[in-house]
């Protein structure tokens, strides 16, 4: 293997990110958006989403200005992901979990109707945004989980699917080849014990990279994974993505509403729920003072409550973006601020306050071509830079090099 095959497309490592470098965010009133010209009332039509919806926000707010329910014109936008098997981390050709089963969670919030409903761990249905929201009309209930919640699924009339692609399975084998004993057994920075694992090099050879970055090139060579995706799987097998798009939803009745939907961590655990099905941490709405919603690593995120907490700090008079830096710092002071173990969350919050201001936050501000982004439509649709609390990109697990993505948003 020649270095140019091994570099071809890489950039330096986001490994070498400034650990313990906090980005300026204290000018509040520069940096948070504000509703840009509102209208009559100072209500406006404004969609937020993870930067996975930027081809899917459009459809969305073309519902919603023709009068759409505002949860309706969130599905429409999170059920593009859903739908498009090229996105691995939510609905069709999710990362599956680790005996190879796509498993989806989904958690919704209708302001107007103070209703809520969530489902988690399903099965062989694509649509579980759609689902969430059968769950908070059609029963007593707010969330169902696991083959319950399959099996109401499909009683309900959402068709039975195969969500596994070849692509995802593909780089499922990978992983399970590979035999990590890098995987969600065993104790992980939790553990006062924990020790963080060695850096790659990212500049270095493929021959001068440990072993087992080797062998896992070669085995994803052998497996019949395109060169161009080789490198890509190899670090979805190193370092789990947790990829998931919540999108939130005002109107111009001061109506709103949010949703969140994923197919979770890669190689989870079977029955592992993460924030994205918690109302309250991957999800929350509430009418008279904002939406706030999650992507990144859900169990941080379920130890802060992250949405809610966003909400209550925003009842309580902070900005969108305080509201948010704070539920970041939370989970930093849960590590004690030990930046040792802070670069290898990542975390993003998108927040959306009843009046339209909105913001988005992120652990970690991205590698510097890549910054972290999200997506807004209010009348012109783009993307915008999240506001970070810590300069640099989050680190892989174990660190190295980075890769393409060949995703829409880079
Ligand atoms: N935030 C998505 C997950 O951790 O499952």
């Amino acid at each position: 293997m020649k270095r140019r095959d091994f570099l071809s497309g890489l950039a330096v490592t986001s490994a070498a990110m400034a650990a313990g470098q906090s980005a300026n965010t204290t000018e509040k009133a520069n940096s948070q958006n504000t509703p840009a010209a509102p209208q009559a009332g100072g209500k406006k039509n404004v969609i937020i989403c993870a930067r996975n919806g930027i081809n899917y926000i459009e459809a969305g707010y073309e519902r919603l200005v023709k009068g759409a329910d505002t949860l309706d014109a969130a599905i429409t936008v999170v059920s593009g992901p859903e739908n498009d098997p090229n996105d691995d981390s939510v609905g069709l050709g999710g990362l599956p979990n680790e005996e190879c089963v796509v498993e989806l969670d989904s958690c919704c919030m209708h302001g107007p109707t103070r209703r809520a409903g969530s489902v988690g761990g399903v099965h062989d249905i694509k649509n579980v945004a759609a689902l969430a929201k059968t769950v908070m009309e059609h029963t007593g209930h707010v969330m169902l989980a696991g083959e319950g919640a399959s099996k109401f699924g499909l009683l309900m009339g959402f068709p039975k699917e195969n969500l596994l692609t070849e692509n995802s399975r593909k780089i499922w084998q990978l992983w399970k080849e590979a035999n990590s004993n890098q995987d969600w057994w065993g104790p992980n920075m939790n553990d006062p014990d924990w020790k963080p694992p060695t850096a790659l090099q990212a500049d270095a050879d493929v021959e001068d990279q440990p072993q087992y970055v080797q062998r896992l090139y070669a085995m994803a060579e052998n497996i019949g994974i395109a060169p161009d995706r080789r490198m890509d799987a190899i670090h979805k097998v190193l370092n789990p993505p947790t990829g998931t798009i919540n999108c939130s939803v005002l109107n111009e009745k001061g109506e709103m509403s949010s949703v969140t939907t994923t197919s979770g961590l890669a190689w989870k655990i079977p029955g592992r729920l993460g924030d994205s099905p918690i109302i309250g941490a991957g999800c929350y709405c509430d009418q008279d003072v904002g939406a706030a919603g999650a992507t990144g690593n859900g169990e941080e995120n379920i130890k802060v409550a992250g949405a809610h907490t966003i909400v209550e700090n925003m009842r309580k008079g902070m900005s969108p973006e305080e509201a948010g830096m704070d539920a970041l710092k939370r989970i930093a002071r849960n590590y004690n601020n030990d930046m040792a173990k802070i670069k290898f969350i990542s975390m993003v919050y998108y927040i959306l306050r009843k009046d339209g201001a909105y913001t988005s936050v992120s652990m970690w501000s991205g590698a510097q071509e890549h910054p972290i982004t999200f997506a807004v439509h209010d009348g012109a649709k783009r993307m915008e830079k999240c506001k970070p609390l810590y300069q640099g990109a989050a680190s892989s697990w174990p660190p190295m090099p980075k890769v393409p993505r060949n995703r829409p948003w880079n």
